[in-house]
């Protein structure tokens, strides 16, 4: 594959990374405070790319939420054990806790955080979920934990007439408790199942920005289709995700150190591949809320 070309958004750079998706940002800087023309032109290379590569941002935790405020506002996840104690607005996806110490596989939230290993996009069971997420490499892996990403308006349009057939104007439901079904963590409470009822979400979506239409799965937490039964569902979430999966769509990005990812979760679908448990990775996110439920296309 030849050079892949770079263009240019104001005072940005954008370096395409792969045919499909993604797109590495130079010629900005998260500790500062940035301008109207710059924060356009991310979002304009955001609509554009789908996922962008930050590299060499190393900010604190409280210019992380600053920087997720010039996009929308930042989300607080639902549940207190995954978010970090000193800044409410960061989800943290470390195998650490908050003091340093090295979490097992076995411990509950090491357990969670396992379904990020399959293919899902961003607090789909919310009734109006996450616009996208900031992700910042604090500890990085070597040995894995590499974070795959895939185009879903490409995924859409490619789907072969017998699939897209199925999946138009459908609706899928996305219920928060699949995690526990699917990795063994603790059940929900009473008061966070009440707090957070299952969903149900169209499978075809029209971007609020773009206008376009993209597939919308998020396979951790689908567990039923309107009109088929559970078996049928199960059948075709898992035909989907293979073809969603195919590297033609999908850009794998291998961290470095404080970089920072920022992605689309009403467009593509991520997930990150397994590392050494006793090796350190400390990924800290912020979500930038949904402000309206989904447009079905
Ligand atoms: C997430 C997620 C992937 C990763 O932060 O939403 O799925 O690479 N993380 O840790
Ligand atoms: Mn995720």
């Amino acid at each position: 594959m030849g050079e892949l070309a770079k263009s240019n958004y104001g005072d940005l750079t954008v370096r395409r990374l792969h045919p499909a998706i993604g797109g590495e940002v130079r010629g900005v800087d998260f500790s500062k405070p940035l301008s109207a023309e710059t924060v356009d032109a991310v979002k304009q290379a955001w609509a554009d790319h789908l996922v962008l590569v930050f590299p060499d941002q190393p900010i604190s935790d409280e210019q992380h939420v600053e920087v997720t405020r010039y996009f929308g506002e930042p989300e607080v996840f639902h549940q207190d054990r995954i978010k970090s104690k000193y800044v409410r607005e960061i989800f943290r996806v470390a195998n650490t806790d908050e003091d340093g110490n090295i979490m097992p596989p076995s411990n509950p939230v090491q357990q969670q955080l396992s379904s990020a290993r399959k293919w899902h996009t961003d607090s789909s069971y919310r009734e109006k979920p996450a616009i996208g997420s900031l992700l910042h490499g604090v500890e990085i892996s070597r040995t894995g934990g590499v974070t795959c990403f895939t185009n879903m308006y490409e995924v859409y349009d490619a789907l072969p007439d017998t699939l897209k057939a199925k999946v138009e104007g459908r609706k899928a439901r996305h219920d928060f408790e699949m995690l526990s079904r699917l990795t063994g963590a603790p059940k929900p409470t009473d008061a966070e199942r009440a707090a957070m009822p299952a969903v149900w979400q169209p499978l075809v979506r029209r971007h609020p920005v773009t206008g376009r239409k993209s597939l919308y799965i998020s396979p951790i937490y689908n567990d039923a289709i309107e009109g088929v039964s559970d078996d049928e569902a199960g059948t075709l979430i898992a035909e989907l995700t293979e073809f969603a999966g195919q590297e033609r769509f999908v850009y794998e990005h291998t961290w470095s150190p404080d970089d920072i990812l920022m992605w689309d979760n009403r467009c593509t679908m991520h997930y990150v591949t397994p590392h050494d448990p006793t090796e350190r990775r400390v990924m800290h996110r912020t979500t930038i809320a949904g402000d309206a439920a989904v447009e079905a296309a």
